[in-house]
């Protein structure tokens, strides 16, 4: 049966869509079957459903049909507004309808290494939330912004950027944490030695 992992915050512009879209695509480049947004289980090994921006009935029965939720958060002014609500919500599902459902992860977007701020904010993440922080970060790049726009993923849009390469890291820390690790090492290993090779680019 398909894994099934809701993309969920209520709050807009924090990089749901853009992480289903990325995680979906890296996912099918390791070669698992994945389905974006509907929800046909069976003939999948992961169906990501991107939520809309709010706690509503749609949200919540996605959180009802999911395993599990990963949680984008901005490494931004006010990262943490909003997230104990949002976890209080889980809560409330995990307890009344879907006892099954766990956090996969919260994943750090929109990250730039420079700002002050957005080191801030990864460490307080961290800080308050420990495990349950991907240890994978998505960079902010100007081509992460613009690959929606060309109705594509940023690993066909350009697989050497650094978007691509965080987004397949992502993939395969998901993997990993679901024992899910159907890839030969050497071909990890190998996948990794590529990756170091493959000229990547600013953005
Ligand atoms: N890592 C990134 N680097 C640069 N731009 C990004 C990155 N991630 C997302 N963006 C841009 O930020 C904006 C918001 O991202 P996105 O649409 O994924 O958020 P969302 O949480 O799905 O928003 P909504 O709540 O409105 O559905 C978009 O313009 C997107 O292209
Ligand atoms: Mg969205």
């Amino acid at each position: 049966m398909a894994k099934i992992i809701a993309i969920a915050n209520q709050k807009g512009g924090v990089g749901k869509t853009t992480s289903a879209i990325n995680l979906a695509a890296s996912l099918a480049v390791l070669e698992y079957k994945t389905l974006l947004v509907e929800k046909i289980s069976e003939d999948f090994d992961f169906i990501i459903i991107d939520c809309s921006p709010s706690l509503g009935l749609i949200t919540i029965n996605a959180l009802t049909a999911a395993h599990s939720v990963i949680i984008p958060v901005q490494c931004e002014y006010f990262a943490l507004e909003g997230l104990g609500k949002l976890l209080n919500t889980i809560k409330i599902v995990q307890t009344r309808l879907n006892p099954e459902l766990s956090i996969e992860g919260i994943l750090l977007t929109m990250y730039d290494m420079r700002l002050r701020l957005s080191n801030q904010v990864v460490e307080e993440v961290k800080t308050h939330f420990q495990d349950l922080v991907f240890d994978t970060i998505i960079q902010r790049t100007t081509k992460l912004g613009e690959a929606p726009s060309f109705g594509e993923s940023i690993i066909m849009h350009d697989a050497s950027s650094k978007g691509a390469i965080n987004y397949l890291n992502l993939a395969r820390e998901i993997l990993q944490k679901n024992n899910m690790t159907n890839i030969a090492s050497e071909d990890k290993v190998m996948t990794d030695k590529v990756m170091d090779k493959l000229k990547v680019s600013d953005n």
